[in-house]
C-alpha cells in the first residue's frame, strides 16, 4: 500500500489521497487554494503529523502562486497571512508549524530574486521536505526493529494506536515503519491496531495499510488494549507522535496515555517513533502543549448517523499527553533515544 501517493504536486497542481473515505474508496481531490488546503487539513482529509507538514509545504507553493505581487513585500505580507492561516488549521501536530516555517525561512532567502525563481526554490523545499521524511522513515524501521529484536527474535505482538503509518508520513510511517521493517526482519508475529474513536484511523488506516501488505494484523477495541496486555498477548506498543516537548512528554491521538499506563502497569516496553521534525524543544513540557478541540459530531455520530441523545455534552480533545516517564526510548532517524535532553 505505501507505494500509493498520498500527496502529489506536479505543475503547480496539488493532490491529495482523500483519507477520509478510506478504505471503501480510493480518491484523489485536487487542492486548489492555500486556504483550501487550510481546510483539507482541519477536516483531514490528509492527516497524521508529517503528512500535514508536507502538504502545508505545497500549500505554502499554491499560495505564492494565487496573485503577481508587484513587489517582494506584497508578497511577504500574502505569505505572513497564509502561514498563519495554515498553522492554525491543526495547532497540536508541531510537524505543520515546522514545515510552513522552513518554507517561509526559504522565501525569506530568496524574496528578491524574481518569482519565477522564487517558485523554484519553494518547490525544492517542499519537496525536499517530503524525501527527507520518506529517509528518516526507512532509518527508523531500522532502528527500531533493531531495539524490537532485543524483546523477542520472533513471534513478536506489537500493538499500535491511531495511525502513524505511510498515509500519515508519505513514506513507510514512523511506528509502522518499525512494524514494517519487523516485518522484513521476520521478528513479527501480530499487529494490533486499536480502532482509535472517535475517527477511527486505527480501523480505517492502519489495518487496511497492513492487510494490503500481507502483515498479519488484528483490529482491538481501544478499550481492550490493557485486558490483552495482562494476559501476555502484547509484547511491545509502538506509537507516533504529534509533538515531544522539550522534556519528552508527547502528544499523539487519545487514548495513546491509556496504552502507556496499561504498558507500564504490565512491564511492557512502550516506544515512540517520531522524526527529529516532531520534537518540539521550545515547549517545555506536556502541559504547554495545545491540544486540539474538534467539534462535538465526531463523537455522537458514526458516518453522520446519530448514536448519543441530543443535547448530551462531549469532550473532544484530539490528542492526550503521555509522560516522558512513561515512554521506554523514542525511536528516530538518528537512533534510539531514551532521554530527550541528549537530542538538545
Ligand atoms: O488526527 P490524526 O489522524 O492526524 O492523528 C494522527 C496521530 O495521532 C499520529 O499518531 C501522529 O500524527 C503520528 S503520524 C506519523
Amino acid at each position: 500500500m505505501h507505494k500509493v501517493r498520498v500527496i502529489e504536486y506536479k505543475n503547480g497542481r496539488l493532490f491529495l489521497l482523500d483519507q477520509r473515505i478510506l478504505p471503501l474508496r480510493i480518491e484523489y481531490i485536487e487542492i486548489k487554494s492555500c486556504s483550501a488546503a487550510a481546510a483539507a487539513i482541519k477536516d483531514m482529509a490528509v492527516r497524521g503529523a508529517p503528512a500535514i507538514g508536507i502538504a502545508g509545504a505545497y500549500a505554502y507553493c499554491l499560495a505564492v502562486r494565487e496573485k503577481n505581487f508587484s513587489a517582494p513585500a506584497d508578497l511577504m505580507k500574502h505569505m505572513n497571512k497564509s502561514s498563519a492561516m495554515l498553522i492554525k488549521a491543526r495547532p497540536t501536530a508541531v510537524n505543520l508549524k515546522w514545515a510552513v516555517g522552513k518554507m517561509h525561512k526559504k522565501l525569506f532567502e530568496v524574496k528578491n530574486q524574481g518569482i519565477e525563481k522564487i517558485k523554484t526554490e519553494l518547490e525544492r523545499e517542499a519537496e525536499s521536505i517530503m524525501n527527507a521524511q520518506v529517509k528518516a522513515d526507512l532509518k527508523m524501521g531500522e532502528y527500531g526493529a533493531e531495539a524490537l529484536k532485543k524483546i523477542k527474535k520472533s513471534g513478536l505482538s506489537v500493538m499500535t494506536h491511531c495511525n502513524a503509518g505511510a498515509l500519515a508520513t508519505g513514506g513507510e510511517g514512523t511506528a509502522l515503519g518499525v512494524i514494517r521493517a519487523a516485518y522484513r526482519n521476520d521478528i513479527l508475529e501480530m499487529v494490533y491496531a486499536s480502532e482509535t474513536r472517535p475517527r477511527l484511523q486505527g480501523a480505517r488506516l492502519t489495518c487496511w495499510e497492513l492487510i494490503s501488505e500481507g502483515i498479519a494484523c488484528t483490529l482491538i477495541c481501544d478499550s481492550l488494549a490493557a485486558s490483552l496486555m495482562k494476559r501476555g498477548m502484547i509484547d511491545a506498543v509502538v506509537t507516533g507522535a504529534d509533538r515531544i516537548a522539550a522534556n519528552g512528554d508527547t502528544a499523539n491521538k487519545t487514548g495513546t496515555y491509556a496504552h502507556a499506563l496499561a504498558a507500564k502497569q504490565h512491564g511492557i516496553p512502550f516506544y515512540i517513533a517520531a522524526p527529529l521534525s516532531t520534537f518540539d524543544f521550545d515547549t517545555p513540557c506536556g502541559e504547554e502543549i495545545e491540544i486540539e478541540y474538534r467539534n462535538a459530531g465526531e463523537v455522537t455520530e458514526i458516518n453522520g448517523k446519530r448514536i448519543a441523545p441530543e443535547g448530551i455534552s462531549v469532550i473532544n480533545e484530539a490528542f492526550d499527553i503521555t509522560p516522558a516517564k512513561m515512554i521506554s526510548a523514542y525511536i528516530t532517524e538518528r537512533g534510539i533515544i531514551k532521554n530527550v535532553r541528549q537530542l538538545q
